[in-house]
Order: C-alpha cells, then sequence, then structure tokens
C-alpha cells in the first residue's frame, strides 16, 4: 500500500515544485508598510501590482476609526456561532439589507468568505438533474464549486457568445430529454486575469430564446462599475437579467466576506439551504461596521475609481513598453 504522504513529497504541485527559489520571493513574499502600491520587500522600495485594495480604502483614515470603534464596541469575537444558531445580529441583517438596495435586488446574503461562498452557493442551487453552462476563464472557486456538481456541466469559449449558444442548445436537448432539471449560466462580471468585462448584457438578452437563471460573480465588478458601483449590471445596463448577483468584500471593500443578492424567495431558500454559512462561525460586528459605512460611500467612490484604474492600466501599458 502507498502511503498518501509519500506521494505529495514526492511532487509538490504545479507551484510548490518551484518553492525552494521562489518561497519568500514570487510566493508568500513578505510586503511591510502601509497598504498601498508602495510598500517595502526586503527593505527595498517596490511597486506592488498585486494588491486587491482597488480603491485605496483599505488604509482609508475614515474606515480605520470605524475599524478601531467597532472592535472596542464588539471585540473581534462577537457576535459567536453559526448565523441559524446563535450567530445572527442586527448589523448582519441591516448590511444585507443595505447590500439589497445598493443592487438593487429583493434581498442579500452575507457569505463568509468569497471562495467558499460562491462554491456553496452553486451546491445550494443546483441538483443533480440541473445542467451548468460556465465561461472558460472562470474563478478557480467556481471551478470548485462545479466539481461538487453531480449534473452536466457544459463550459463555452471565454466571453463568445456564439460558443454560449451552442452550448445552451446541449443543455436544453440535454434537459428536455431527462424531463427534469434546468440550466444556471456562470459568468465572471470582470474577468480577473484578463480584465475584460463578460458579455453579460449579451447573455441575458438570450433569455429571449433560452431558458435559464444567471449567476454572476462580479468580484472585480462590484465597486468599480457603473454610475453608483453597483457593479457590472450597471454598467451594462441590465442588472435585472442577473439572477444571482454575487460579489466579494476582498477587492474593492477592502475587507472580507462577500454577498449574494437576488429575488427575496430565492434567497431565502439559500439562506436555509447553504452548507458552508449554516456550519460556520459568522463574521463578526466590526467587520459589518466597516462594510456599512464603505457601501454608503460607495457611490462617491464610484467616480474616483475610474481614474485610478485608468492610471493603473495606462501605467501598465507603459511599463510594458519599456521592458519591450
Ligand atoms: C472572481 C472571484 N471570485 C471569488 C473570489 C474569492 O473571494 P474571497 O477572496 O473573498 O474568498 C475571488 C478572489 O480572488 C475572485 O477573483
Amino acid at each position: 500500500m502507498a502511503d498518501i504522504f509519500q506521494r505529495l513529497v514526492k511532487n509538490y504541485g504545479p507551484i510548490g515544485q518551484h518553492r525552494e527559489r521562489a518561497h519568500g520571493y514570487y510566493a508568500f513574499p513578505r510586503l511591510e508598510g502601509e497598504i498601498n502600491s508602495r510598500m517595502k520587500f526586503r527593505g527595498k522600495e517596490v511597486i506592488v501590482w498585486s494588491l486587491n485594495n482597488y480603491l485605496g480604502l483599505a488604509n482609508h483614515p475614515e474606515v480605520r476609526k470605524i475599524d478601531a470603534e467597532a472592535s472596542a464596541q464588539y471585540g473581534l469575537a462577537y457576535p459567536m456561532g453559526a448565523r441559524m444558531m446563535s450567530g445572527n445580529t442586527t448589523l448582519h441583517e441591516q448590511l444585507e439589507r443595505e447590500l439589497a438596495a445598493f443592487e438593487n435586488k429583493e434581498d442579500a446574503i452575507l457569505l463568509n468568505y468569497g471562495y467558499q461562498g460562491i462554491m456553496s452557493i452553486i451546491d445550494a442551487v443546483c441538483s443533480r438533474h440541473d445542467v451548468i453552462v460556465y465561461d472558460a476563464e472562470c474563478h478557480a472557486s467556481i471551478i470548485d464549486g462545479l466539481r461538487m456538481q453531480l449534473g452536466h456541466k457544459f463550459v463555452y469559449k471565454h466571453n463568445d457568445i456564439a460558443d454560449l449558444e451552442k452550448q445552451l442548445q446541449r443543455a436544453t436537448a440535454l434537459v428536455d430529454k431527462q424531463g427534469q432539471g434546468g440550466i444556471l449560466i456562470i459568468s465572471e462580471g470582470v474577468f480577473g486575469m484578463a480584465g475584460d468585462q463578460g458579455k453579460i448584457k449579451e447573455i441575458g438578452d438570450l433569455k429571449k430564446k433560452y431558458e435559464f437563471r444567471l449567476l454572476v460573480d462580479d468580484a472585480h465588478g462590484f465597486g468599480t462599475l457603473g454610475k453608483t458601483g453597483a457593479g457590472v449590471g450597471e454598467e451594462q445596463n441590465c442588472q435585472d437579467a442577473i439572477d444571482l448577483y454575487f460579489s466579494t468584500f476582498a477587492k474593492s471593500m477592502a475587507s472580507i466576506g462577500a454577498f449574494l443578492a437576488g429575488d427575496r424567495i430565492i434567497m431565502d431558500y439559500i439562506r436555509y439551504n447553504i452548507r458552508s454559512q449554516i456550519f460556520c462561525q459568522k463574521f463578526t460586528d466590526a467587520i459589518c461596521c466597516r462594510q456599512l459605512k464603505k457601501i454608503k460611500n460607495a457611490p462617491n467612490n464610484a467616480g474616483v475609481k475610474r481614474k485610478v484604474v485608468e492610471q493603473r492600466i495606462e501605467t501598465a501599458k507603459r511599463f510594458k513598453r519599456k521592458r519591450i
């Protein structure tokens, strides 16, 4: 019989195999100083390209003040327990209401982390008879959510509406043949790797021809796209076509946690069936406080953000040109 651990130390995996050279440098670097586009690395000032702090809120003095006040008031443990048991508070519910209003949806559900949240949303929504059609460049958290699914999954070429339609036809034929199940399309609002927007409006328009529900992971669009920062649906004027609007707080909101927004009856179903949240300690009221503050300021930040993003793209282009 093989020892499981032996296999692990023989092959450390695609990134792990470079760990001796990379550790502490390309992988797990220790950045020091204030969270910013310039930080200290090994005693030197360096430019940081990979921060998620899209709007620069991580160190915003008002946000820091709220963090300090909320921590003093609630501590960093309150409340204890999963929300369904003993971990629900008025601040959680207030934040959900404000997120729903901000996204122009009936209701919202808080999630501890984006990664486990979206995996678990897919699990809660889809049965083994449902068919999922998803963009080839979806984030790892979506792919891992798909791995838990027993039903059929069809991938379409990145942002290729013609190919999506082909896969939708396959999915529709399969569901018709089964005589049960439905179709869920999954796309990102802004794709994390290439930075391009998902064609959400065009996908939504396909509802005139096909029957499906649409889940959009707008991790990178929330707070940065649209007039008020409500994300890709607002930017492309198609928020109503998005049945399940998801985002993490880990990017523009410079925090942890995530949320899902949609119709009240569906949110209620998910609230009572999303295993990663039911069997899990909820995030604290102190985190709720900082999120509430940022949601309130989001429309003001939305104007600033476009400038920041445009400047960053420009700098990246210049940097690339120089290297070439
Ligand atoms: C598109 C997308 N979805 C989900 C996540 C996971 O979010 P979190 O960091 O809150 O777990 C990320 C994070 O990188 C992401 O880019």
